[in-house]
């Protein structure tokens, strides 16, 4: 037997038996004639004692940090105890010990705040993994697994594997490939995700499929992105919008319950993508952040909405495009009169913000990844003066009507910010996320779910001046929009049934209410610019499935470490897998990819030709 108890397990009614312990040595402190040894294993940390006899046979045979020992020895009760460890009442007096294995100097130290960088803590991610930080996300990545499993077992849901070796999966990313060596010159793609095996499945009629599963995509990494990543995958038969967001608004609050103890009891708000991207810039809104984008000149298509006068749930005022314009009539501010779009955010208790402070902000508009050509700022003071950056040009009673326009308050800082649609909405989505950033605003502690629902069916790519699905192809359109789908004028209005769940401004979930009947599939390829024999070629099985027998269906994939990422209060997902791959999709410790030998690229009949 190896050991009698594990080394978080001790306590002080343990005091005077004998005990066997192993694990690894975490430090050494030597005093005099005795030597505190802790050891550690995935439980926890003791502390034992070695007293003067043992002390001889320790400088015979050494042990270092990280060499496997195991002890035999007595539980005794500590006269310094230590509050912050659970074993930290009782030591072990140790009468023998035993090397198990001896350790190298370890490339970092291996405590909770280590010295070792990202690159070379992902090359030795072994021993990354026994710091208690890593430790804490592995064991909550677990428990969400346990508690998701539970939660769709008791909602009847089915586990069902589908394969790796596939065919190419529609999800916007490209695929990573396999080759055949029995198939020569053929390809496997590894799914983007289960998409069409899960819709497969409903025409099987399983009715309530999940599957915790990678996924493959080669696209640009992020903090929250991976090359392979794992998806809570879902799909359901004979279901409308509705019903699939109560089951898994249900998911993630049981899952919130179980592994953190919190208890969200109202319904998630649920904000329709245009409101989304009209008020944050954005679809997937950080609510912890109670600033919104005002809106105070629009020309691209949300004009449509306020020329035709109709009171769109988007506007947060009342007020006719007239009105809007009318903020800048009579001056000649260049800028802001050239400008396709004028937005503007107000920053509560910025007004105080230094000449430094703004020149700063100035400049981080302007970085590339942003590209403004500038800020324009109106401090609201607290005395009740306005000042702005742009002073020469409007009148302090001008400043007045636009804090007024604003819902500006005591105190704020308006940020405004003007240019063309596309980029301005978006860099004012990052400035709104920036100052939150600033002022503390971006809590992990605070949790903000919701859900963003009626996304658009297609999205219009400029550069190859053509459609693509906004989510995948085999998205439904609303129902009532349908005969929009021969109308390519018109596509650009087609609402879908498809939702997010965003949580803190981070996409962690997305699914939608599928198409199921074979022609209305076949629309939306040719919609898509995929040819008839194209789209048989490609998914011939998928629109043979729809001939026998199609439910209606739909589903939703959450992200799996975005989910666990969140829920152990950080951004990024790596730390949330055991053995990620750095920002360049390499792999640290296995140095993978790797180039093949020869006579692997034989067998495949693969030239490599760089
Ligand atoms: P989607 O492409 O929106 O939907 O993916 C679902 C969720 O997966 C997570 N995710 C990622 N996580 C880490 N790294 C990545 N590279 C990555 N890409 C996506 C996100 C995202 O919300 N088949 C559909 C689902 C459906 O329609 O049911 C799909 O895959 O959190």
């Amino acid at each position: 037997m190896y050991r009698t108890h594990t080394c978080g397990e001790l306590r002080i009614n343990n005091a005077g038996t004998e005990v066997k312990l192993a694990g690894w040595v975490q430090t050494l402190r030597k005093f005099g004639s005795i030597t505190f040894v802790d050891i550690r294993d995935r439980y926890g940390i003791t502390q034992l004692l070695f007293n003067e006899s043992l002390n001889k046979r320790l400088d015979e045979t050494p042990i270092g940090r990280e060499y496997v020992v195991q002890v035999v020895g007595k539980v005794l009760e500590r006269s310094n105890k230590n509050a912050k460890i659970d074993t930290g009442d009782v030591e072990i007096e140790v009468s023998d010990f035993a090397i198990m294995n001896v350790a190298n100097i370890p490339p970092f130290t291996i405590e909770d705040e280590t010295d070792g960088g990202d690159e070379l803590r992902m090359k030795y991610r072994y021993l990354d993994l026994r710091r208690n930080p890593l430790k804490h996300n592995m064991e909550l990545r677990y428990k969400v697994n346990r508690s998701v499993r539970n939660y769709l077992d008791a909602q009847g849901f089915w586990d069902i594997e589908t394969p790796f070796l596939i065919r190419s999966t529609p999800e916007g990313a490209r695929d990573f490939v396999v080759p055949s060596r029995m198939n020569e010159g053929q390809f496997y793609a590894l799914p983007q995700s289960p998409q069409t095996f899960k819709q497969l499945l409903m025409v099987s009629g399983y009715d309530r499929y999940y599957q915790i599963v990678k996924c493959f995509r080669d696209e640009d990494l992020r903090a929250d992105r991976q090359p392979e990543f794992t998806q809570i995958d879902c799909e359901m038969s004979f279901v409308e919008q509705e019903d699939v967001l109560n089951i898994f608004e249900g998911l993630f609050k049981h899952v919130f319950k179980d592994v953190k103890g919190i208890e969200i009891t109202e319904a998630f708000p649920r904000m329709t993508y245009d409101e989304a991207m009209w008020h944050y810039g954005n679809d997937k809104p950080d609510l912890r952040i109670e600033f919104k984008i005002q809106n105070l000149k629009v020309k691209n298509a949300y004009i449509e909405y306020l020329n035709k006068g109709e009171k769109s749930k988007m506007f947060n005022r009342d007020i006719s495009f007239t009105k809007l314009c009318s903020l800048f009539d009579g001056t000649d501010f260049k800028v802001f009169n050239d400008a396709d779009t004028i937005l503007a955010i107000c920053v509560p208790g910025a007004s105080e913000y230094s000449r430094k402070q703004t020149d700063e902000l100035t400049e981080w508009v302007k970085r590339p990844q942003i590209g403004m050509s500038g800020l324009v700022y109106i401090k609201c003071n607290t005395d009740g003066t306005y000042k702005s950056s742009v002073d020469k040009f409007f009148s302090e009673e001008k400043l007045k009507d636009f804090a007024s326009f604003c819902g500006a308050k005591s105190g704020d800082l308006i940020m405004i910010l003007a240019g063309a649609e596309t980029r301005t909405r978006k860099a004012m989505s990052e400035l709104r996320l920036e100052m939150g950033q600033r002022l503390g605003l971006r809590d992990h502690a605070i949790y903000k779910p919701m859900w963003v629902i009626d996304f658009p069916l297609f999205e219009y790519d400029e550069e190859t001046d053509s459609w693509a699905a906004k989510h995948h192809p085999f998205t439904a359109p609303k129902p009532e929009q349908v005969e929009l789908m021969s109308m390519p004028d018109r596509f650009g209005e087609i609402k879908a049934n498809a939702y997010d769940i965003v949580l803190n401004g981070t996409e962690i979930g997305g699914g939608s209410i599928r198409i199921f009947q074979r022609d209305l599939q076949e629309k939306m390829f040719a919609a898509l610019g995929l040819s008839r024999e194209e789209a048989y070629e490609k998914f011939g099985f998928l629109l043979g499935a729809f001939e026998y027998g199609a439910p209606p269906h739909g589903g939703i994939a959450f992200g799996f470490d975005r989910f666990c990422a969140l829920l152990g209060g950080q951004e990024s997902i790596r730390d949330f897998m055991a053995f990620p791959k750095n920002n360049a999709g390499r792999d640290m410790m296995l140095d993978a990819p790797s180039a093949l030998d020869e006579k692997q690229l034989k067998e495949l009949k693969l030239k490599v030709n760089i």
